[in-house]
């Protein structure tokens, strides 16, 4: 089961409203035949499904020029968070890709280039547990909008809310279910959201970032303590090497706290949050759809009109059902669905043969 996606959605309305120039043509298609009551059909739409066509819609959202998301984008850049100094977040979710890494899996450790990032990146043939392909088993989603979910994350929601959202009860301080803890209990370490609590994991996998040497043997709660350690300059951790950055300077001025020291300021918590902080920054949402939405009949192409009326009507009303599922301003019901997808890659060891992913 997967959890269904909004990004792709949205692609089609945008690669629909380049085709302008489609409609000046002299055409029999019936996709270019003149349809008079198109906009006020998508707009009976508009209303009856309550759209804003903005996702980030009363949400406190912070700006990437804030101190605490600057030092969230240095932290998600470095490979000082990579047990090895070889791999970072960055490697798998680089802004100038979509915020994912243009793969179809991603090469996280031992990379042929290091700094080579999305297609040509290849795992170096030495490396540990080199077999021929790329090790990590799923797509990396883009980081993009990622604040925008309430529920879950991670394709299969092992990063999940106990009923903080409305959807879920709106029980506020039910806390979060991470890996870390049992399935239904809430994680005491996850922090205030699930992009902080998403942030303490990728770390803590060796083919992600921790690698087999430095950390080798370290359970989730060790690797996390090297590496404040490390970038604190504090305490005896495994694989210190010199950092080049400033990074006491750095969360001081992140966190507001001039006085603060290494122990204090520089925790995984605080690693969590300035990355979380940066990654909910990213916010893209001033498409032509919304534009749409808000008022603006001239804002998308006729073809992608025929589109949003087809997407957002049921069978029944001759539509192609999509919204059933990505439905909303987001375009996801933030659900799991049985959607047919055959299995790209290795798996997560599911299965008799552990070679499955029921993810
Ligand atoms: C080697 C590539 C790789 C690296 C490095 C990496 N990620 Fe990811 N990331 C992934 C993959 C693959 C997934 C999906 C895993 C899954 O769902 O099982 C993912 C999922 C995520 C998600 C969840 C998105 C969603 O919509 O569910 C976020 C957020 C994220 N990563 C942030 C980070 C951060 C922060 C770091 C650094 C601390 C990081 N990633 C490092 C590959 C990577
Ligand atoms: C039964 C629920 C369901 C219906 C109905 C449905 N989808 Fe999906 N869709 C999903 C799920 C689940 C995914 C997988 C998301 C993932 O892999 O992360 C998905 C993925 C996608 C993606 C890729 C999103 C991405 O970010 O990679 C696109 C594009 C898409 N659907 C478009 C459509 C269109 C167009 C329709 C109608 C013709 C439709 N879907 C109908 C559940 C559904």
């Amino acid at each position: 089961m997967i959890k269904s996606t909004f990004l792709g959605a949205l692609t089609l309305f945008l690669v629909a409203c380049s085709g302008d120039d489609i409609e000046e043509d002299v055409s029999t298609d019936p996709v270019d035949q003149v349809d008079t009551t198109l906009d006020s059909d998508l707009r009976a739409i508009i209303v009856k499904q309550a759209l804003t066509g903005d996702p980030s819609i009363g949400r406190a959202l912070p700006d990437i020029e804030e101190p605490k998301a600057q030092l969230g984008m240095k932290l998600f850049f470095t490979k000082s968070l990579g047990g090895d100094f070889d791999s970072a977040c960055v490697t798998c979710h680089h802004p100038m890709l979509g915020g994912g890494d243009d793969l179809v899996l991603p090469i996280g450790v031992d990379a042929e280039i290091d700094d080579l990032l999305g297609p040509g990146r290849l795992h170096n043939v030495n490396g540990d547990h080199f077999d021929g392909g790329p090790t990590v088993p799923r797509n990396s989603p883009t980081t993009f909008n990622v604040a925008l979910w309430d529920d879950y994350l991670f394709h299969d929601g092992r990063v999940e809310s106990l009923g903080k959202t409305p959807k879920m009860g709106g029980k506020d301080g039910l806390g979060i279910r991470t890996p870390d803890v049992p399935f239904e209990q809430s994680d005491g370490y996850a922090g205030d959201n699930l992009v902080v609590a998403q942030a303490r994991f990728p770390v803590t996998s060796d083919e992600e970032m921790k690698n087999f040497s430095n950390f080798g043997g370290t359970d989730n709660h060790q690797v996390r303590e090297n590496l404040e350690q490390r970038l604190g300059d504090y305490g005896n951790p495994l694989g210190g090497k010199l950092i080049v950055n400033n990074w006491l300077a750095e969360f001081r001025e992140g966190f507001a706290e001039p006085d603060g020291t290494a122990e204090e300021l520089i925790t995984f918590d605080n690693i969590a949050k300035a990355i979380g902080e940066y990654e909910s920054s990213q916010i893209f949402v001033d498409t032509p759809w919304k534009a749409y939405v808000q008022g603006d009949d001239s804002a998308i192409s006729d073809v992608a009109k025929r589109g949003a009326k087809l997407f957002f009507s049921a069978y029944e009303d001759g539509g192609a059902n999509c919204s059933a599922c990505h439905s909303g301003d987001f375009f996801t019901d933030e659900d799991f669905h049985v959607i047919g997808m055959a299995q790209i890659g290795r798996g997560k060891g599911d299965g008799e043969y552990g070679t499955e992913d029921f993810g």
